[in-house]
């Protein structure tokens, strides 16, 4: 399994299923345009036949004061958002670890933006029963119902080794 972006030409995903159609749909029918306008990169998860086995998509984003938790300041931070994220179900279950290769490989990008311009944390907009997934990796809920969650980039850059 490689994780590279997302070809509309090459990567096959007409089977792709993950369990929300709404997810499903994004893949098949909208991430090659939301490619083309830049409003997010989509990289996919692919095997050896360029069969997508997983994706998620990445963008910039900007806190607001109101959404912010005290121990951030006081002032819009900006962010990387990880607004999607699906494996495969079939996939899934030859215990390939797609979401979790997929998350970290979300972070490393995010780590490589903030090498480069300013960023506080990496944020998800999360489905009800994924949060679950995504506190296993240290996110912190960010709002009442639980679905937007933070992590720091000080966090991400402790776990990778990097104290800089
Ligand atoms: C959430 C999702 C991306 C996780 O992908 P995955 O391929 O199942 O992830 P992994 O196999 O790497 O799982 C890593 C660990 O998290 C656990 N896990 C997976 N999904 C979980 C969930 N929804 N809640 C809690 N734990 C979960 C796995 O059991 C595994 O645990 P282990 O380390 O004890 O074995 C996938 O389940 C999915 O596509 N769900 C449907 C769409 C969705 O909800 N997307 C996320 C919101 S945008």
């Amino acid at each position: 399994m490689k994780i590279v972006v997302f070809d509309p030409r090459r990567h096959r995903r007409t089977g792709f299923a993950c369990g929300h159609d709404g997810l499903d749909d994004y893949l098949k029918r909208y991430a090659s345009q939301t490619l083309r306008n830049r409003l997010a990169r989509v990289y996919v998860a692919e095997d050896d036949e360029g069969k997508v086995l997983g994706y998620y998509t990445l963008s910039a984003a900007s806190l607001g004061c109101d959404e912010l938790p005290e121990s951030l300041p006081k002032y819009p931070v900006p962010a990387v958002l990880i607004g999607r994220m699906a494996s495969d179900r079939q996939a899934r279950a030859s215990g390939l670890r797609i979401g979790s290769h997929l998350l970290i490989h979300a972070l490393k990008q995010a780590l490589r933006a903030a090498d480069v311009i300013g960023i506080r944390c990496v944020i998800v907009d999360s489905k009800p029963e994924a949060v679950a997934f995504y506190r296993r990796f240290g996110f912190i809920p960010l709002t009442e119902d639980g679905l937007k969650l933070y992590l720091p980039v000080s966090t991400i850059k402790a776990l990778d080794g990097r104290d800089d």
